[in-house]
């Protein structure tokens, strides 16, 4: 009863004609780097993969070269691990060097891989906009009925995370923690509908191949059975 369904939220990605806003997965992308990235994931993202949502290649340069993180690499010299500078074809680098890293820096909880996310959790974008902007102070009957089920530390309350508790704080705790390079008005609604639209594209960068090829096979096929039917009444004809 305390757990809640995702809110309704229109991407204009949805539905068999949909088509991805560019400007708005730019947005999103830029609420990934400023804010998600620090913890999350995205590791089936390369930076060249973004001249998609409109950026140049040197636009893509730059922000390879200018990430958080570097790019794990070997020193040619000593053949000793060590770590460079992203280039455009490197997939986005992971902000930890692995899990037990991630786990040090997140109270033991495991932030997980960002690109997938979108397909991985029932409900999808709406499910991701919904737990980005539904972080509230318990309710009081939660603490009557349900005792065991308060926030404990470290923990934050959540109605639209499975177990209500959720490792992760609020990322998106006031409006304009972002300064969108389009002007759009960066309020935590705006940067959590942007980021889940984003993550739609991650999990799936061909939607629009997909929708497109099910209308000209959908076409195809009406044609097809047209033709056929009038074959049909064709060789039938002389026959009584
Ligand atoms: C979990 C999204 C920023 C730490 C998650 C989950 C999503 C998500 C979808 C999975 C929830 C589930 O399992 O169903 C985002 C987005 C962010 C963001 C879109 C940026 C707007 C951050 C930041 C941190 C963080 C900045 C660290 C300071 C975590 C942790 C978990 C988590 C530790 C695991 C929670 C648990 O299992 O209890 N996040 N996140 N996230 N996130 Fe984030």
């Amino acid at each position: 009863e305390f757990h809640l369904h995702p809110k309704k939220l229109a991407l204009s990605s949805d539905g068999p004609m949909g088509k991805f806003d560019r400007q708005q997965l730019q947005r999103g992308f830029q609420v990934y780097k400023e804010v998600c990235s620090a913890c999350h994931s995205m590791r089936l993202v390369a930076f060249r993969n973004l001249t998609e949502l409109g950026y140049t290649e040197d636009e893509v340069k730059a922000i390879a070269a200018n990430w958080a993180t570097q790019t794990p690499s070997i020193d040619p010299a000593t053949g000793e691990p060590t770590t460079r500078k992203p280039l455009p074809q490197d997939y986005i680098p992971s902000p930890h060097a692995n899990e037990t890293a991630a786990r040090a820096a997140n109270n033991n909880a495991l932030p997980p891989d960002l690109s997938l996310i979108t397909k991985a959790r029932h409900g999808g974008a709406a499910y991701v906009y919904s737990l980005l902007t539904g972080y509230q102070d318990p309710p009081a009957e939660l603490a009557k009925k349900f005792p065991d089920a308060m926030p404990g530390p470290g923990l934050n309350y959540n109605p639209y995370f499975a177990n209500l508790n959720i490792a992760m704080a609020n990322p998106l705790g006031s409006d304009g923690i972002v300064t969108y390079s389009d002007g759009t008005n960066a309020t935590r609604e705006q940067m959590a509908k942007d980021v889940a639209a984003f993550l739609v594209w991650t999990a799936e960068p061909t939607l629009e191949k997909r929708h497109q090829t099910g209308w000209a096979v959908l076409i195809f096929l009406i044609i097809a059975t047209g033709l056929g039917y009038m074959a049909y009444r064709n060789v039938w004809a002389g026959v009584k």
